[in-house]
């Protein structure tokens, strides 16, 4: 085990003190929160005990229009503004990730406390902040990181602290479950779902992050991380995102009494020998119509906790967006300010378990596979050894007719198996010429 934190207490400033704040970004969740901050200047002082008082708002365009904002506050020099002697406490809501974390570790090294809502820069830099943050005994929060508004980083951090988690799993973004959940409530098909999202504004011009999975990656890589004690990155969170999933698959597992969603998994994983690894993915996945994420829609967001003492925890809410989003912020601004008054620290990252990543081959998982078979006598029975012969048992099968001649389509649910298993029968299927096409391999859960 490795201790990660120290314990010095940290004086603070005094009652009635104010606490300087700066805002570096001012896209929709800035303009939110710099909007919040004075809206609720009286009910925020109160909160903390001292007013705060904001010092200056970093911009990368100090030309355009930002109506009620003193533009005496703004500036393009993020770094001067975060080493300012009158700022306590540094908002970074830029996204990105090396632009955001030299000026987030200036900060730090400088003695500011650190709110951020950047899943990316956290799930990448995660132990550098952190090691900066408690040499310079100050904060680093990041509520808004993982699913905006759903105070799931908090209740790992604190209200789970005296229990053991055993397992997370989540719907923990939006514009990817808006589509999937177009597919299934229309039966649209990927790219017009996308098009919609893109319309109404929930994807990005480039939806790459969201559609790929890769900003559920961070956010798994962050909750991971928090629920199992161990640092795990972006990089160690197996992805898998929805840009193959298609109308005939979300119709099939519709018929079978599932729905697909996009879920991040985090969970320990146990080997032969008995020793414990954490594994953290994200991909599509079949879950039970009736369980409680299947009936998450457009695009809010989910998480559903195992712990050992408390049982199941569903958390769920707006994951995206201004006003969400700079909720959290603000949430983690007024305790930072609080620890700046009165003294203290919130509790930090504690990676003191320190497990190792599991190897993807050994993750279990249940999967639906969806194939193309020649109609004819014995394809069955073949199909059967092959998977008994690759350790993955079969737990139910069900063929359908295809309109072209000759062909069936058989629907296999196996039961639980190792991704090495998995990955091998699919490449001996592929490779038999009665198997004429895979259609899909979709993982079930839940
Ligand atoms: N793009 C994300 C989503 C929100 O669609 O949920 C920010 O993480």
């Amino acid at each position: 085990m490795t201790m990660t934190q120290q314990s010095t207490f940290k004086p603070g400033k005094g009652i009635g003190q104010p606490v300087g704040v700066a805002v570096l970004g001012m896209g929709t969740v800035g303009t939110e929160v710099v909007r919040l901050m004075d809206e609720y200047a009286e009910e925020f002082a109160a909160r903390i005990g001292g007013p705060l008082e904001l010092k200056g708002i970093a911009v990368s365009d100090l030309e355009k229009q930002r109506p009620g904002v003193p533009a005496e506050l703004l500036t393009d020099d993020a770094m001067s503004l975060v080493e300012r002697e009158d700022v306590d406490i540094v908002v970074e809501v830029i996204g990105g990730i090396d632009y955001p974390r030299r000026i987030v570790l200036a900060a730090l090294n400088a003695g500011k406390s650190v709110v951020t809502a950047n899943k990316a820069l956290v799930a990448a830099h995660a132990d550098e902040l952190a090691e900066a943050a408690d040499a310079a005994q100050v904060d680093l929060y990041f509520e808004a990181a993982v699913a905006a508004a759903i105070p799931v980083v908090g209740m790992l951090r604190r209200s789970l602290a005296g229990d053991q988690v055993q397992r997370i799993s989540g719907i923990v973004n939006g514009t990817t479950n808006y589509i999937l959940d177009a597919m299934t409530s229309t039966g649209a098909t990927y790219d017009d779902a996308l098009a919609e999202a893109t319309r109404l504004g929930y994807a990005e011009a480039d939806p790459t992050a969201d559609v790929e999975g890769h900003d559920a990656a961070s956010k798994a890589a962050i909750l991971a991380s928090l629920g199992f004690h161990t640092r795990v990155k972006f990089d160690d969170v197996h992805t898998e995102g929805i840009t193959k999933v298609t109308a005939d698959d979300i119709e099939a597992a519709r018929k079978a009494g599932y729905t697909i969603k996009l879920l991040a998994i985090c969970e320990k994983v146990t080997n032969d020998k008995g020793e414990e690894s954490v594994n953290a993915r994200v991909h599509p996945t079949l879950i039970p119509s009736e369980h409680p994420l299947a009936s998450v829609k457009e695009s809010y967001n989910a998480i559903y906790v195992d712990s050992e003492a408390a049982g199941s925890l569903m958390f769920y809410g707006n994951g995206a967006g201004g006003a969400p989003t700079a909720s959290a912020v603000l949430g983690d601004l007024v305790g930072a300010a609080r620890n700046k008054v009165h003294g203290g620290r919130a509790p930090g990252d504690n990676t003191y378990a320190n497990l190792p990543i599991a190897e993807f081959g050994e993750v279990t998982s249940r999967y639906h596979i969806d194939m193309s078979v020649a109609d004819r006598a014995g394809v069955l029975a073949e199909l059967a050894t092959k998977f008994a012969d690759s350790d993955v048992s079969l737990r139910t099968l069900r063929q359908e007719e295809e309109e072209r001649h000759s062909r069936a389509r058989l629907v296999i649910v196996t039961h639980s198996a190792k991704e090495s298993k998995l990955a091998q029968i699919v490449d001996e299927l592929s490779q038999l010429d009665y198997v004429h096409e895979i259609n899909s391999v979709i993982r079930l859960d839940g």
